[in-house]
């Protein structure tokens, strides 16, 4: 008896173990976005549900690494830091792209972009600085 106890727990913490190293880290579900490292005069926090997004696209539509300062797509399983990593000021990166603003009004707005020419009915949810930056 003990002893079938005995390997039940081993086999049940092995699993655990073997589940651990597998699963991705999906982040936060809902994410208040704001630049630190460049931090404006009149911070403008960005709303971002992280997982709804998860739901409807692949991780590598915003997700990338980079080495020698260019580029790489998305692997499943790389590390994934803070998009201010590597677009701050002073990174290097080409005008536009070197900052948080810069690089997430590139990924976020010419998506929302796209998907209100393809569905009218959220033109008027994706107007101006909707829905990223909601008047309080
Ligand atoms: C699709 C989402 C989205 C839309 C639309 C959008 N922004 Fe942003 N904006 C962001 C994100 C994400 C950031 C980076 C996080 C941050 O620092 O606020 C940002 C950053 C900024 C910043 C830097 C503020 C700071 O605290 O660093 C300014 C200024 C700004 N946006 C202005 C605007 C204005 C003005 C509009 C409308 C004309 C607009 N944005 C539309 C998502 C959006
Ligand atoms: C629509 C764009 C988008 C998609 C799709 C997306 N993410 Fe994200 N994710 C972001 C943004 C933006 C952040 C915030 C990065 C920051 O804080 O600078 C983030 C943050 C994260 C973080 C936290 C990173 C940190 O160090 O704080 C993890 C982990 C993460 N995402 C994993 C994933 C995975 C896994 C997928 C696919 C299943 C995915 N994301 C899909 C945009 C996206
Ligand atoms: C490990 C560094 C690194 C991180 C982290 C990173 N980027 Fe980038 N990103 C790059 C490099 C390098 C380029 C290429 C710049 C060039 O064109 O020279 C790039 C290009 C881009 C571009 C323009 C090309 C394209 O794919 O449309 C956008 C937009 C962008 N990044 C947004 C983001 C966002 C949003 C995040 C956070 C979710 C992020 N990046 C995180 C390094 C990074
Ligand atoms: C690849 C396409 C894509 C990218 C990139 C993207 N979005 Fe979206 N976003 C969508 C779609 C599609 C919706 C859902 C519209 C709907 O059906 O209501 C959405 C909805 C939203 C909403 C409203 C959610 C709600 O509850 O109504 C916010 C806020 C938002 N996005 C912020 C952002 C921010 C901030 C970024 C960049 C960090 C971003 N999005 C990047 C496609 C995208």
């Amino acid at each position: 008896m003990l002893k079938k106890v005995l390997i039940s727990c081993i086999a049940i913490s092995f699993l655990c173990l073997y589940g651990l190293s597998f699963a991705t880290d999906m982040g936060p579900a809902d994410m208040t976005l704001q630049a630190v490292k460049d931090k404006a005069k009149k911070p403008k926090p960005s709303v971002f549900p992280h997982k709804l997004h998860q739901d409807a696209y692949k991780c590598g539509d915003c997700h990338h690494s980079a080495k020698d300062g260019k580029q790489i797509p998305y692997e499943d399983g790389q590390p994934i830091g803070k998009c201010e990593d590597c677009h701050f000021k002073g990174s290097g990166m080409p005008k536009g792209l070197d900052s948080y603003k810069g690089a997430a009004h590139k990924n976020c707005k010419d998506c929302h972009k796209k998907v209100a020419a393809e569905k009218p009915e959220l033109k008027e949810k994706f107007k101006g600085c909707m829905p990223c930056h909601p008047k309080k």
